[in-house]
This record gives structure tokens, C-alpha cells and sequence, in this order.
């Protein structure tokens, strides 16, 4: 009844501006990856990391591996997020029975948040971290006029790990590459095999680090949990 956990770190992280995949920044003084697979690597539930990366990064990677003495396993992502995930997913061994998917960039995901998710998965079997959304939300139309508001209360900002029994997730991606649908999260797949998906809620700090603005906001929040 393992759990192993896929870590999408493959992206070029565009919107951050830089030159490099923006999880090489620091935050506090360590790579933005190594606060999320090092949370995973010392987590007791977890049995199997996979590691998903671009080529470009990919000697860097175990390199600095290597250097912190981690153990994971490495494999190349692909174009989009979904792609990396799949690679993730063919990358792990048959041992789990669960899986969570992770972005890289979201390191303050806590401990006891995952421990959390992996006893709520063997329950529900399609389960993801969401927290309620703060503002209003508009559907607006390509002209640009306000069509509707959907009630606050029904909406939630869903965030990773995501976690799924392992033969259910694989076999929503498989129909997704049958029929060449591409999703923004690993639960909507699941969504159109028309299984369940519960939410857990999570935390308002459990941030994707996207833009510039998140750098500071992430120093702050460990700053704080530093404090604490
Ligand atoms: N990711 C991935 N493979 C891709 C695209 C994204 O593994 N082809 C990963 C990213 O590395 C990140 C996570 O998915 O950890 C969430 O994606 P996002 O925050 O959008 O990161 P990037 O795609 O790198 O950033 P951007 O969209 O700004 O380019
Ligand atoms: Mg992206």
C-alpha cells in the first residue's frame, strides 16, 4: 500500500522572467526545489519520489542530488505540465498503490498537510488541497461584458499535491492521451472519467511561486514560520 509522489519541477518558468527555470531562485538561501523534494524526501509516507525535469536542467539536477545526497529518482518531462506528470507517472514503480502529484513550486506544503492527504486518498481515492476563494468571481465574455457570478461559496482555488489511487490516475491520463484532451490539473482527468474528486482544504500559504511578487511574499512566510 505504498505512496509515492510525483514532483513536476519541468517548466521554464516564464512568467518569473528569468533566465533560468525560476526554481533554481533562491528562498532563503536555498533553491526553490530544494524546500519541496527535501519536504518529500523526509516525509515517513512516502516511499517513491520521482523527480520530473527538463532536459536543459537535467545534469544540474543530479548534480545538486548528488551533492545533498538525496535519493530520487530523475526523469525528463515534456512540453506541458500534463505531459511531465505522465512521464512522472510511467517513471514509478508498481510498489504504490497511491499517488500524489506535486508542483515544484509550491514549497510550503507542510508535513502534516501531506500526512493528512494520504489517509484522506485511501478513502475517497481522488482527493486534492483547495482553499475558498477570496474574491468575487466573473465569467466574462470575449467582448469583454460580465456574464455571470457564479456564487463564492461553491468556488475553490485548488492548489498540488493533488493525490489519487495510482491505477485511477493512470488510467486518466491514458484517456486523456486516447483523446487528445489536455487538462489544468491531474483531477480534472479524473473528473472526465466521471469519478469523484474531494476536496481538502489547505492552506492560503501554500503559494505557487509565479511571479517576482511571490519571491517576497515566500521569504515572508518563512520568515514567519521560522518565527514560530
Ligand atoms: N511543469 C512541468 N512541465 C511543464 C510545465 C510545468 O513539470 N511542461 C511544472 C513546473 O516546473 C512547476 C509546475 O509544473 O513546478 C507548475 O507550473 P508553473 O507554475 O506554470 O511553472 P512554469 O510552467 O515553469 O512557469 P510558467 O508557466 O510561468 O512558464
Ligand atoms: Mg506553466
Amino acid at each position: 500500500m505504498g505512496t509515492g509522489v510525483v514532483i513536476v519541477a519541468a517548466g521554464s518558468g516564464k512568467r518569473m522572467g528569468g533566465e533560468r527555470n525560476k526554481l533554481w531562485l533562491p528562498l532563503g538561501g536555498e533553491p526553490i526545489l530544494a524546500h519541496t523534494v527535501r519536504l518529500f524526501a523526509t516525509h515517513r509516507e512516502i516511499d517513491e519520489i520521482v523527480l520530473v525535469v527538463s532536459a536543459e536542467d537535467h545534469s544540474n539536477v543530479l548534480k545538486w542530488l548528488d551533492r545533498e545526497r538525496i535519493r530520487v529518482k530523475v526523469t525528463l518531462g515534456g512540453a506541458e505540465r500534463q505531459d511531465s506528470v505522465r512521464n512522472g507517472l510511467t517513471a514509478l514503480s508498481d510498489n504504490c498503490s497511491f499517488v500524489l502529484v506535486h508542483d515544484a513550486a509550491r514549497p510550503f506544503i507542510t508535513r502534516q498537510q501531506i500526512s493528512a492527504l494520504i489517509k484522506k486518498v485511501q478513502q475517497d481515492q481522488a482527493t486534492i488541497v483547495a482553499v475558498p476563494v477570496k474574491d468575487t468571481i466573473k465569467v466574462v465574455g470575449a467582448t469583454g461584458i460580465v456574464e455571470s457570478t457564479p456564487a463564492r461559496e461553491s468556488l475553490w482555488a485548488v492548489q498540488t499535491p493533488q493525490a489519487f489511487r495510482m491505477s485511477l490516475l493512470r488510467e486518466a491520463h491514458q484517456a486523456a492521451v486516447e483523446t487528445g484532451r489536455m487538462g489544468t490539473d491531474d483531477a480534472m482527468l479524473v473528473e472526465w472519467l466521471g469519478h469523484p474528486v474531494t476536496i481538502m482544504q489547505g492552506s492560503y500559504e501554500n503559494i505557487k511561486i509565479t511571479t517576482p511578487d511571490d519571491l517576497w511574499l515566500g521569504e515572508e512566510i518563512l520568515r514567519k514560520r521560522k518565527g514560530e
